[in-house]
């Protein structure tokens, strides 16, 4: 049977750097406690008007064909997960197709936010191993600095996340030393409402009145798709209850990762480099702890971009790549945990 191998990574992120000091002149932060919670110094904000999501994906695609050898008229499958899309609807796949001037190929998006990129991954993997594709870009892009409550209300979430950037190609190959191993996705939506963005929406209540958000007000919320009172009241902006990301998150982080190597009798020691999803350094580290891995074995980048969602993978394995942390043989684990929650890991032979 074939397998797929990522043939080209690119990635992209804007060039306007906002320190945590820069934050600092909008809500009641400093950059002790964001640093300190979360291990970011700066992150990217593009351009409001110049860039969006798929303009984005658009630059760190171009980058990932290129060193694929191929052209964008090669790729014949497009896979864009974000969780800000340019619109509501349609998605950016398409956007990205016509921005390319790529032939009539499917654009499938992917909502599967922090899990976005590794989900995508493992739906291309498949179509290249049943033959149907044999060059498919795989993208996860995120303009989230348009949507986050700069005021100190939305502190707690908007100190997180960044704009950025990546993309693949993956191709065939018969070479199963130097392949996509294995992928393995989960999700339980029990904690659906933990870390979400309800409006706007269709869930008329129907989902929150179950739930004991002391910040909504349930009586306004839902009744409409979107209303002055969802703006008057910030509920037009994501809700994140991040003890309780914290402790999911490092219960599946370390799980998902473990199953990964266990389908492929491996040990952690055999992990030349884990590329988690950049939710938060503590995470990683907590991570990193538990799997007793090294330093060295761990790319971290949340410093420097902040959490860029479905883009994060994707831009640390660019630049782990650019920096020669990735070669040839190498053991490559991403591993991600996002709202959902979803969870999941691949494990590749680079
Ligand atoms: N600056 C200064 N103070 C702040 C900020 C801020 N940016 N944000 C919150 N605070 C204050 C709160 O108001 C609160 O003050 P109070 O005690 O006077 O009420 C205090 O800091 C503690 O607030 P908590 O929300 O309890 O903050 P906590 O210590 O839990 O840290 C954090 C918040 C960093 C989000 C933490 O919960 C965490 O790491 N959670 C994991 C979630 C995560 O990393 N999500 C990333 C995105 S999701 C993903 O990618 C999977």
């Amino acid at each position: 049977m074939k397998k797929s191998k990522i043939a080209g990574v690119g990635m992209y992120v804007p060039k306007n750097v906002f320190t945590n000091n820069d934050l600092t002149k909008y809500m009641d932060t400093n950059d002790e406690w964001i640093q300190e919670r979360t291990g970011i110094k700066e992150r990217r904000y593009a351009d409001r008007i110049g860039e969006t999501t798929t303009t984005m994906g658009v630059e760190a695609a171009k980058i990932a064909i290129e060193r694929a050898g191929i052209t964008a008229q090669d790729i014949d499958f497009i896979i864009f997960a974000t969780l800000c899309p340019d619109y509501y609807f349609p998605g950016c796949g398409v956007l990205l197709q016509r921005a390319m001037q790529m032939k009539e190929i499917g654009a499938l998006d992917i909502r599967n936010q922090c899990s976005g990129f590794v989900y995508a991954l493992s739906v291309a993997d498949q179509f290249i191993k049943t033959g149907m594709y044999k060059n498919i870009l795989v993208v996860g892009s995120e303009k989230h600095s348009f949507g986050l409550d700069f005021s100190t209300r939305g502190r707690n979430v908007s100190v997180i996340f960044g704009d950025g950037a990546g993309a693949v190609v993956l191709q065939p190959t018969e070479d199963s030393n130097r392949c996509i191993l294995s992928t393995h996705l989960h999700s339980n939506g029990t904690n659906a409402e933990i870390l979400a963005m309800y409006n706007p929406g269709t869930h008329a209540n129907h989902w929150l009145k179950e739930q004991t958000l002391a910040d909504f007000d349930e009586a306004e919320l839902g009744e409409t798709f979107m209303s002055h009172s969802m703006i008057e009241k910030a509920q037009l902006f994501p809700f994140m209850d991040g003890p309780t990301v914290f402790k999911v998150a490092i219960d599946k982080f370390p799980a998902v990762i473990i199953e990964a190597l266990e389908a492929n009798n491996l040990q952690a020691s055999a992990i030349s480099l884990l590329v988690p999803h950049q939710a938060n350094l503590r995470i990683s580290q907590f991570v990193q702890k538990k799997l007793n891995l090294t330093d060295n074995q761990v790319k971290n980048n949340i410093q420097k971009y902040g959490n860029t969602t479905a883009a994060s993978i994707p831009i640390a394995l660019c630049e782990a790549w650019e920096e020669g942390r990735v070669k040839e043989g190498d053991l490559i684990c991403l591993a991600s945990f996002g709202s959902g929650f979803t969870w999941a890991s691949a494990l590749l032979r680079w």
